[in-house]
């Protein structure tokens, strides 16, 4: 058994924002944590890189869209692994393999008798590749994702008959497990209760698309043709019956993580299409919210986009990381304020984490001849150990469904708690009375043993500080043992031999 995690396919018409960082870096994250947990992970990403948005960009560009296309594909791929995105698969939409799929695909949706000619008249928003319901005054009315002025279609499209499908898509958006979060699910459940409207598959004024096989003029609509990048991401190397090889290979997708504003494609028209073409739907759609900067909507007219390469390039990825995961609370909408991504990184991982470290590792090369301390024995009556089993527990509740934020807190909160045990029990007060030596060797054990359980719960969320922890104590996580009984409390090897230290975090200045 596979379990199967996306991204949304990003539109090439630009390189990556804040906003697809986010997204990906959440998904980093669950895919990591469900590797750890024993699962075989399929995680998902890669490029949506037909239709008319695109198209135009490439005309803008003076270059062939398909020039275009491998140029920004490229920067996402590049950008990934720089981000250290643990990605599996990278699916391009305009690989052949893919339009296999999309065409294998097609068949079946036409053999459920699901395909029809129809007339497709409305306003259309070229950045959401979408028909809007009924704006009141189309001409003046401007889409307020993409801040354009619709377009009007008149044109024969293809269409799928989601109509038919409105009982089975109430039934599956039922299951309260189904559309995450709740507010999400509330959104669907009453776009869904107006009743639902067949849709266009095709269009005839767009060249730059999967051409649709029985008819001439025709190109697949891109969104049809993208939500397929999921199944044909997973047959990635096949040539006949790719979509027999994917239903095979892992399908259906266990979460599909995206943005609230292409819901609607994910938990409506989505799964219909499966039904229709006798495919399993996905099981989690998972709906986060929008970043914001300092409060205000980002974009290259208000001038105020952050970029992420520069960001990377100044703070790294463990901080920036840890600022999307833990002050956003998956879901919700999120704010980037400069001041206090400096102020939680400065709190959290320099003061917090990296000064846990540092000085108990000095103390205990200082006093211990560069090594762990040499106990006789683990106290069962430790109430070190007593609150890390606590916080492991409430971690891992936190992370297998999918509170982020709340897991990130419950390891700084062990961190927290880990400091107060050093502070209360005056280590450095003790070592000058001779026979308190035991109690000391104990002390600094304890804290040392939680610093290497806080780094082992940093694994997912944090991989390179959790490795660079994990080397300041002598590099004791073993890859081949299963990570959860790593967590248990007593593991770190009395006696053994400390690296020199080096800081693992740099305190960030604000400017
Ligand atoms: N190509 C489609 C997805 C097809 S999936 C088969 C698409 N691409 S996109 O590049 O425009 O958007 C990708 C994701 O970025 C979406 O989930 C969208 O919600 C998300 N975001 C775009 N702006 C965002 C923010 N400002 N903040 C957070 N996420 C945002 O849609």
């Amino acid at each position: 058994m596979s379990f199967v995690i996306t991204t949304p396919l990003y539109y090439v018409n630009d390189k990556p924002h804040l906003g697809s960082v986010y997204t990906t870096i959440i998904c980093d994250v669950i895919a990591r944590y469900k590797r750890l947990v024993g699962e075989n992970v399929i995680f998902i990403t890669g490029v949506d890189e037909h239709g008319l948005k695109i198209q135009r960009t490439a005309i803008e560009k003076r270059v062939e869209p398909m020039a275009h296309c491998d140029e920004i594909s490229e920067i996402f791929k590049v950008n990934w692994k720089n981000w250290n995105i643990s990605f599996d698969k990278f699916i391009r939409t305009s690989s052949k393999h893919h339009e296999m799929v999309v065409n294998e695909f097609y068949e079946r949706v036409k053999g459920s008798d699901d395909i029809y000619m129809g007339v497709q008249k409305g306003w259309y928003c070229v950045g959401c590749e979408e028909f809007k319901d009924n704006p009141e005054n189309s001409k003046t009315y401007k889409c307020p994702i993409h801040q354009r002025n619709l377009e009007w279609k008149n044109e024969e499209n293809l269409f799928f008959r989601l109509s038919k499908y409105q009982e089975q898509i109430e039934k599956i958006i039922n299951n309260p497990t189904f559309i995450e979060p709740i507010e999400r699910r509330n959104e669907i459940i009453n776009f869904v209760s107006r009743g639902l409207k067949d849709f266009s598959i095709s269009r005839t004024n767009v060249s730059w698309g999967i051409p649709v096989p029985d008819h001439n003029n025709h190109t697949f609509y891109v969104w049809f043709d993208a939500l397929l990048g999921y199944v044909s991401a997973i047959s990635s190397n096949g040539t006949d019956n790719s979509l027999e090889m994917s239903i095979n290979g892992g399908w259906p997708a266990d979460i599909h993580l995206i943005g609230k504003d292409i819901l609607r494609f994910h938990a409506v028209y989505w799964p219909a299409m499966l039904i229709s073409a006798g495919m399993k739907v996905p099981k989690k759609v998972l709906g986060h919210g929008f970043l914001t900067r300092e409060g205000q909507k980002m974009g290259k007219s208000l001038g105020n986009v952050l970029d992420p390469d520069i960001l990377l390039s100044k703070y790294g990825n463990d901080p920036v990381r840890w600022y999307l995961i833990k002050d956003i609370s998956l879901g919700n909408d999120g704010d980037f304020q400069d001041k206090r991504f400096v102020d939680i990184i400065n709190n959290d991982l320099a003061n917090t984490i990296g000064n846990l470290l540092n000085r108990t590792l000095s103390m205990s090369r200082k006093w211990f001849d560069n090594k762990v301390p040499n106990i006789e024995k683990i106290s069962s009556e430790n109430k070190l150990k007593y609150l890390a089993k606590i916080s492991v527990e409430k971690y891992i509740n936190k992370l297998d469904i999918y509170k982020l934020d709340q897991a990130a807190n419950e390891v700084l909160s062990l961190a927290i708690n880990t400091n107060l045990y050093l502070n209360d029990n005056q280590p450095w007060l003790l070592i000058k009375e001779n026979d308190k030596l035991p109690l000391v060797k104990e002390i600094i054990y304890d804290v040392l043993e939680s610093t290497r359980i806080i780094g082992l719960l940093l694994l997912p969320l944090l991989p390179e500080l959790s490795s660079k922890i994990d080397i300041q104590l002598g590099s004791m996580y073993q890859k081949e043992i299963p990570w959860k009984d790593q967590l248990r409390w007593g593991l770190l090897i009395s006696n053994s031999t400390l690296p020199q230290p080096d800081p693992i975090i740099n305190k960030l200045e604000y400017e």
